[in-house]
């Protein structure tokens, strides 16, 4: 009787836990979209997309601001009230939602040099695996947010992709705009 009342108990307290786990994941996913927009694009374009974003390379962002690789000071403090094993799960909950359309979004004619991006960030840009890890979706973001990272990489900031790295230092100011341009209007 001792015995069964304690493993009634230990199963009783592991559940518990785990619905407590999944509350605390998605408490901290629905605190995202003040600034990710709730259900729509976000109205400040210095936010970037993340709804509908490829899973592997949110879960590696969120890995990032978490370990200061990345560093933004409100990121590093949003990925940390993610329960530290639980990065997986919010990524996954997070792409699998739709992308938002921005509104209003215009159209831009293709520079050449977009047709060498193609090989990682996919023909129609939406990202996935590629030679230096899953690329990101590109197709839709906001130009703003895109040209700042372009920029970051060309200035050699960000290590995470060297081919990254070397093709932005590759393209001036002026092209990296031209192609934030037209993705943004993909
Ligand atoms: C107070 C505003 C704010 C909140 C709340 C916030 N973020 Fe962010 N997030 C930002 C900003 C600003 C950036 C851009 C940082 C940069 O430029 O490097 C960003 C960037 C990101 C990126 C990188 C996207 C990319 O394309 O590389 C991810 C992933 C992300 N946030 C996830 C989250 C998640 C998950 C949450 C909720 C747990 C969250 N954010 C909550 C402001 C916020
Ligand atoms: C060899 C593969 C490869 C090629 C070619 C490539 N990229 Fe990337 N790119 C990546 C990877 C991988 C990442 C994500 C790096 C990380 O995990 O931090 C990335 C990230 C980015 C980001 C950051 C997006 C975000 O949400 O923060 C932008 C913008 C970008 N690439 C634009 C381009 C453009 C424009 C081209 C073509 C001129 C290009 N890339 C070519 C692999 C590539």
């Amino acid at each position: 009787m001792v015995r069964a009342g304690f493993y009634l108990l230990a199963i009783m307290g592991f559940s518990v836990s785990g619905a407590l786990g999944a509350d605390a994941v998605e408490r901290a996913v629905a605190s995202c979209w003040a600034c990710h927009g709730a259900g729509a694009a976000p109205k400040d374009p210095t936010m970037p997309i993340i709804q509908g974003q490829q899973a592997a390379y949110l879960e590696k962002q969120l890995d990032a601001f978490r370990s200061g690789k990345r560093e933004d000071q409100i990121m590093s403090s949003m990925a940390e009230s993610i329960p530290a094993r639980e990065n997986a799960r919010a990524a996954a909950m997070i792409a699998a939602l739709a992308w938002p359309k921005v509104a209003g979004a215009a159209t831009a004619p293709a520079p050449d040099s977009a047709i060498a991006c193609q090989s990682c960030h996919g023909a129609d840009f939406t990202g996935g695996p590629g030679p230096e890890g899953v690329a990101p979706r590109l197709a839709g973001q906001f130009a703003q947010y895109l040209e700042a990272r372009m920029g970051a990489f060309s200035r050699g900031e960000i290590a995470s992709a060297a081919t990254m790295t070397a093709m932005m230092k590759a393209l001036d100011a002026d092209e990296r705009a031209k192609l934030a341009k037209y993705l943004s209007g993909l």
